[in-house]
């Protein structure tokens, strides 16, 4: 059997992730900063220590892997953006991917390669047509984070590893992250739009992003940066409206929630839900890959079964 690391795996999309793995016959071995608080009863994951401060990371799950998937890095929107927040967010993706780069140079390996996220934060807001991935990217502080990242990841090349990075889009699933904060108040009838609602949200639905890992991972034609996006962005207005439409029928209101409001409750975490993303899938269609969800409709209609 063949064995998958995944950095940061205790996440959202690493555990549905390494139960996808799994199903396709694969180990996984989930890279965490505690590995005591993960014990698993799931035989085929099991969990390693990283500690990404002193730089030393599990050797045995370095020896015994093909691929890597690195996930790791702090939350983005979960707490306000502080200096020390910032450099938080930053340092835990550098700087891991530092030790990866670090650990796969010193422990004898077999790793073919290296898939790592990014984000659509990359990309500066482009209103006339879809950002691809070679635009440059954001000067503002998600661009600059993803910019740092990307670099620092870039060495795995030198090794020898194929490389891909996925800028990924916000992520649709019922197990966490932006989803099911949509969904809270779609549940007492309110569909917020944010702003001015014409923004655009490139999203994905979850089973797609792990799909798209798994042939990252696999297929040897893949190189390079991809937007990890389904093909059919829509606006706030849309996403919430057909949110509400599915959950409540013709039972909601739509609440307009105005910049300042959010400007004031996320400071400039606002950027990310205000910034319109409109981001081309075209690369990953063109390399062959078939979104299982294409739509917001086929993916609300799996998230939200009737
Ligand atoms: N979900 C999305 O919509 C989305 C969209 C675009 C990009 N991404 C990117 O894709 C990656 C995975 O996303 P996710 O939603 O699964 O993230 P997540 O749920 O926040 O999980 C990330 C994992 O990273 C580790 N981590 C957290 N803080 C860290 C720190 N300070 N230093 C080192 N490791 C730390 C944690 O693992 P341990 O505690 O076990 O170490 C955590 O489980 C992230 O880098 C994220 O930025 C996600």
């Amino acid at each position: 059997m063949e064995t998958v690391i995944i950095t940061g795996g205790t996440g959202l999309i690493g555990t549905a992730l390494s139960k996808f793995l799994l199903s396709r016959g694969f180990q996984v071995i989930i890279l965490t900063r505690d590995p005591k608080a993960h014990r698993s009863s799931v035989p085929g994951i099991s969990y390693a220590a990283w500690n990404i401060e002193e730089q030393s990371a599990n050797e045995e799950a370095f020896q015994k892997a093909k691929y890597v998937i690195h996930l790791a890095g702090a939350g983005v929107v979960d707490k306000p953006w502080t200096n020390k927040r910032k450099k938080e967010i930053v340092e835990s993706r550098t700087r891991s991917s530092e030790l990866l780069i670090k650990a796969m140079t010193s422990i004898p390996n077999k790793i073919v390669s290296v898939v790592s996220a990014s984000a659509i934060g990359w990309y500066r807001e482009i209103l006339s047509q879809p950002a691809v991935e070679t635009d440059p990217p954001d000067p503002g502080f998600l661009g600059e984070t993803c910019r740092a990242w990307e670099n620092a990841i870039q060495p795995v090349r030198d090794l020898g590893k194929r490389l891909v990075i996925l800028r990924t889009g916000i992520v649709l699933s019922n197990e966490g992250g932006a989803f099911p904060e949509f969904v809270k108040p779609v549940k007492y009838g309110i569909a917020g739009i944010l702003g001015s609602g014409k923004q655009i949200i490139s999203w994905i639905h979850i089973e797609d992003i792990c799909r798209i890992y798994l042939e990252a991972i696999l297929n040897p034609a893949w190189s390079g940066v991809y937007n990890a996006v389904a093909p059919n962005p829509v606006n706030n207005r849309t996403f919430t409206v057909e949110l509400a439409k599915r959950i409540k029928g013709n039972f909601f209101i739509q609440v307009p929630v105005p910049n300042f409001i959010l400007r004031t409750l996320l400071g400039g975490r606002s950027e990310e839900v205000l910034k319109s993303s409109h981001i081309s899938a075209n690369k990953l269609k063109q390399q062959g890959f078939q979104f299982i969800y294409p739509t917001i409709d086929a993916a609300f209609r799996d998230l939200i079964p009737r």
